[in-house]
């Protein structure tokens, strides 16, 4: 019984920073952030968006059968908004999906994302009949004039999992890493991540050869074997250091075409910036829709990572007919239509946040932009609405 991913959608915010404009205020070099970093663009999100509304219209692409089936919601999120509520339950109401339904959240950094569709490869597994929805979405925040500044970023994937996927089936060849490490968490105190950047890249770098170097043994694959390499992609460079790695293994051929296939992967972070649990899955969408060079029974090798820390790579393979499930157009669109802000604007927007405290709070309205906004909280409820 084939198992994966049949859909995928995205959303982002509607407001991002230009990065050179960035460099400029912070006093950086402009190659820096677009070169030495691989990043151009970072989406910014108003106070009216968090990953309930994000995650929710990631998922705009259900039909009415798919909410009736789905008998899984898991969100993967290090941004979470309740301490004991499920941001899933939120989601689930604002997508209307069948009160049959298991609904939770699932945290362990920018791995969240990748436990989650595990948790739902396994449910399908059981559960043939159903289909399961999972969500990556954060907020990446590291503070104004901060070393991971330019590494912020927002938004989210939703991915809906069944049998017979018409996009992507995921084989069961997952090798695992974990070890408890510091190179970046976020006490519950702040909003704001702390990261030993230097550290956390090679934690990720050591995590990735481990796990790959693993995988060859246990399953007799080698890099030939793979059409692509994807990478959490907390940078774009961050993926570039990790695919350099394995490339002494193959001909100049065959390292020009998986360079290529990664160029394609970057290009909506390189756009959004860093969405934590998303990344790996955004860098994913942006190949498969910018790539063209793809066809089915391609093999895709994808490698997670989260602080903390959890790796772990695992394998798809593209499915025949699998373009039609995508929407480059309309996730084209959706990125050039949006509004640059200037940095002291962007600023402000970052500054206005939902407090933490018991205090009501009204986001503001000038940045309101649908499908789902938060428009504040009363009585310290959360509340939400489709504009
Ligand atoms: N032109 C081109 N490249 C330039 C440059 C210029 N003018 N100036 C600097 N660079 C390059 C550097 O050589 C470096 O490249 P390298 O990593 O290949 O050596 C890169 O830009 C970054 O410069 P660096 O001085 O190392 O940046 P930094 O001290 O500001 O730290 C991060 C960068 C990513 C570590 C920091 O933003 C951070 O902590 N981010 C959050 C943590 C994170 O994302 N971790 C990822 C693992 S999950």
């Amino acid at each position: 019984m084939k198992i994966g991913i049949d859909q995928i959608g995205m959303a982002t915010p509607a407001f991002y920073l230009d990065l050179i404009e960035l460099a400029q205020a912070r006093g950086d070099e402009p190659e820096k952030y677009t070169i030495g970093i691989g990043q151009d663009q970072q989406a910014v999100a108003p106070s009216s968006q968090d990953i309930v509304t994000l995650g929710a219209s990631a998922a705009n692409f259900l039909s009415a059968t798919d909410r009736e089936q789905i008998g899984l919601i898991v969100v993967g999120t290090e941004t979470g908004i309740d301490a004991s509520k499920a941001s899933a339950l939120y989601i689930h109401d604002l997508l209307e999906l069948s009160p049959w339904c298991r609904a939770l959240e699932i945290k362990e950094a920018c791995y969240g994302g990748t436990a989650a569709l595990m948790m739902a490869r396994d449910f399908i597994a059981a559960h043939p009949q159903q289909k399961a929805l999972v969500i990556a979405a954060d907020i990446a925040r590291y503070g104004l004039a901060s070393g991971g500044e330019v590494t912020q970023g927002a938004g989210a994937v939703a991915m809906l999992v069944s049998t017979s996927p018409r996009l992507l089936a995921l084989q069961d060849d997952s090798v695992v890493k974990s070890g408890s490490i510091m190179d970046f968490w976020r006490p519950q105190y702040t909003d704001l991540a702390l990261a030993k950047g230097k550290y956390s890249t090679e934690q990720y770098l050591a995590f990735f050869q481990a796990t790959w170097t693993r995988y060859q043994v246990e399953t007799g694959l080698d890099l030939n074997d793979f059409a692509a390499l994807c990478f959490h992609l907390p940078y774009t460079k961050m993926g570039l250091k990790a695919l350099r790695t394995a490339l002494p293994a193959v001909d100049e051929a065959k390292q020009a075409a998986l360079k290529a296939h990664f160029e394609a992967s970057c290009q909506y972070s390189r756009r959004i910036g860093n969405l934590y649990t998303g990344s790996l899955y955004l860098g994913l969408l942006s190949m498969l829709e910018l790539d063209g060079h793809l066809q089915a029974g391609d093999r895709i090798g994808l490698f997670s990572y989260g602080s903390g820390a959890v790796g772990e790579f695992f394998s798809a393979e593209l499915q025949p007919g699998f373009e039609q499930q995508l929407h480059a157009v309309a996730h084209q669109h959706l990125l050039d239509s949006r509004q640059r802000l200037a940095v002291a604007e962007y600023e402000a927007v970052f500054t206005d946040k939902v407090p933490y405290g018991p205090k009501d709070y009204q986001a503001n309205s000038k940045y309101f932009a649908g499908p789902f906004v938060l428009t504040g909280v009363t009585d310290q409820e959360r509340q939400y609405q489709r504009l």
